[in-house]
């Protein structure tokens, strides 16, 4: 399968996001999903989506460890697009019930293994039963989030989903060029990112952070850079295409 990546990478930086956004929606219809954790990135995608085909489908994992702040965008975002389908995936019961059952509510801050083995019970799994039926998904990501995503594409295929495309839209925009489309659209946000957050994922594993600090060190902030990636979004394996 071929994506027109070097042809996108082209585009003035502002432009690549809807062009990505339209090659995704004419290509794969309606069972393309936008992953969305209601982060301002998910929102400039949802505003953007909207405007393309406002019919559109959006999913959020539901960890059950969100904060209220974060259910407060999500309302809001329901509110301003009233055509978007919006679907939630909570973690299989039986699995958080057991975890919590042996391990207790905060089993994630003792290991990486057991940190991942959350993040799998209220993430990943959740993720394989929104994409069972998706054609393509589309997800807030961007290169200069952190090291473990300095090589991304605006289009892969996902060896974790049945090998189907994965639309990275923002890839090369900046924390700026975002700021400044939610500012320049009244975009609603999530009101954390008021208090120093600067990338919001569940409550315990978040925290605001410094000025001198990089986006992502307010997440799993106990581990290393290199580590911090909840499985969501495997580290690139070789085989992995990009054109
Ligand atoms: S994470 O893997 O570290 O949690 P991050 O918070 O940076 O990811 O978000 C990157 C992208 O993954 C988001 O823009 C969104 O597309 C998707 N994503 C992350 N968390 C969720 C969630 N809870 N529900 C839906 N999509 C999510
Ligand atoms: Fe569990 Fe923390 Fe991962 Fe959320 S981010 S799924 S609470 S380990």
């Amino acid at each position: 399968m071929a994506f027109p990546n070097l042809q996108w990478e082209g585009l003035s930086v502002q432009d690549q996001p809807l062009e990505v956004l339209k090659y995704a929606k004419e290509t794969y219809g309606g069972n393309l999903k936008l992953a969305c954790s209601f982060s301002t990135e998910d929102i400039v995608l949802l505003e953007l989506i909207s405007k393309i085909s406002p019919d559109s489908t959006a999913f959020v994992l539901d960890t059950g460890r969100l904060h209220e702040e974060t259910y407060q965008a999500i309302q809001q975002c329901r509110q301003r697009y009233p055509n978007i389908r919006f679907e939630t995936y909570f973690p299989s019961t039986t699995q958080v019930e057991k975890l919590v059952e042996v391990k207790g509510p905060f089993s994630f801050f003792e290991s990486i293994e057991n940190r991942k083995e959350c993040c799998n019970i209220r993430k990943v799994e959740p993720l394989s039963r929104a994409l069972a039926n998706a054609s393509a998904w589309v997800t807030g990501l961007r290169k200069s989030q952190s090291i473990t995503r300095s090589g991304l594409a605006f289009a892969e295929l996902d060896p974790a989903h049945g090998g189907i495309p994965k639309f990275n839209p923002l890839s090369n925009w900046t924390d700026d060029m975002v700021w400044d489309f939610v500012r320049q659209h009244s975009l609603p946000y999530n009101k954390l990112y008021d208090q120093g957050y600067a990338s919001i994922g569940c409550s315990p594993c978040t925290r605001p952070i410094n000025n001198n600090e990089d986006v992502r060190a307010g997440r799993w902030w106990w581990e290393s850079p290199a580590h911090k990636e909840c499985g969501l979004h495997p580290l690139k394996q070789s085989g992995t295409t990009n054109l």
